[in-house]
């Protein structure tokens, strides 16, 4: 897998047109969701790379990360005369730089894209280490390849306007990456005052974050082992957001991965040994800014079989990452029936 180019953008109108001029390319598509049309598309207009561009849109929810939406991003690279050397721009969140990244990808065996992420979500995960997919027979990303952006243009000052909700789901993987990291990095996510973001300093955090997952993903692109680290929280966070979904009561995906992180650090506290007061720690911290997801004992077995067929699992047994300490990974652990369900009773005693 070749490896992408990270910028965390000093000017995004002149790394955008750096970016460009190092792909020789016959034309440039821009991919946008309805709202990153609207609002983002016009701070790009003075690039003169883009003048000319074909402009592609989708819809903005994450419903629309499908086949059907595939198709018509490939339609409209048909229809606009894409050819083999041609190169799109994704410009949105990560539903839009997961399912641009794929239709690039998949036209005419591949064609080079670069990412453009306008959520914290997109910015310190979804845009960057190469994944690309959309959702199919419902189930998330289910469809997809390892196909890593040319380059992945991060511009914070989008994060201005991010309402608080979408703000808390990517500081969630922003968290994760402190878990799997190291101790400084780690307080210092827990220090920071979300109450009053002071945007300089979020800017330093969101550069650290990404290269967390820069290190991993170099070391292992497609997800043999350490990238694994990456999935910490995600098993049961998955479950949580499945759970949710089907009730007709959906959570970000960024809330139930908190929610799995606090499950999966007491079975870490169990099984490797992780320090208790530094789970106790980043509890509170969750319980403080994210709330809890109410569930109750009955829903135990529908959480243990969603777990069961995630797309993790080898040979039907549940795969989790857990941790030893910040930044000591434990891959390939699993956990039985039992004690998954005391980390069930643990959270709802913790969080409730
Ligand atoms: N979102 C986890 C990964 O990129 O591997």
């Amino acid at each position: 897998m070749n490896k992408q180019e990270v910028i965390l953008c000093e000017n995004l109108e002149s790394d955008l047109a750096h970016a460009l001029g190092q792909c020789p390319h016959d034309r440039v598509f821009v991919l946008t969701d309805e709202h990153t049309h609207r609002l983002c598309l016009p701070l790009l207009s003075r690039v003169d790379g883009l003048k000319g561009a074909g402009e592609i849109v989708i819809g903005a929810e994450d419903t629309h990360k499908n086949l059907a939406t595939l198709a018509s991003v490939w339609q409209a690279l048909s229809d606009g005369g894409a050819t083999r050397h041609s190169l799109m721009v994704n410009l949105g969140g990560g539903m839009v730089t997961d399912l641009g990244g794929f239709a690039a990808s998949t036209f005419k065996r591949g064609i080079p894209y670069i990412n453009i992420p306008t959520t914290l979500l997109a910015m310190v995960d979804a845009a960057v280490g190469g994944k690309t997919g959309i959702n199919f027979n419902g189930l998330k990303n289910e469809i997809g390849v390892f196909a890593p952006a040319l380059s992945v243009l991060i511009e914070t000052e989008f994060l201005r306007t991010l309402d608080s909700r979408n703000f808390f789901s990517g500081y969630a993987e922003m968290l994760k990456h402190g878990l799997i990291s190291t101790p400084g990095h780690w307080a210092e996510l827990l220090d920071f005052d979300a109450g009053q973001i002071d945007y300089a300093l979020l800017k330093t955090l969101v550069g650290r974050s990404v290269q967390v997952k820069e290190n991993i993903v170099r070391e292992d692109p497609t997800e043999r082992g350490i990238r694994k680290a990456l999935n910490f929280g995600h098993t049961i966070g998955h479950a949580f957001e499945s759970l949710a979904l089907a009730e007709e009561r959906p959570e970000l995906h960024g809330y139930a991965v908190a929610w799995g992180m606090v499950c999966e650090l007491y079975l870490s506290c169990l099984k490797t040994g992780f320090p208790t007061d530094r789970m106790r720690q980043t509890v509170r911290f969750i319980k403080e800014h994210y709330g809890t997801f109410a569930f109750d004992c009955k829903e135990y077995d529908r959480l243990y079989d969603l777990m069961k067929h995630d797309k993790k699992n080898t040979a039907g047994v549940i795969n989790f990452t857990l941790l030893k300490d910040i930044g000591q990974i434990a891959l390939n652990q699993t956990a039985d029936k039992d004690l998954i369900f005391e980390a069930f009773d643990f959270y709802r005693e913790t969080m409730g």
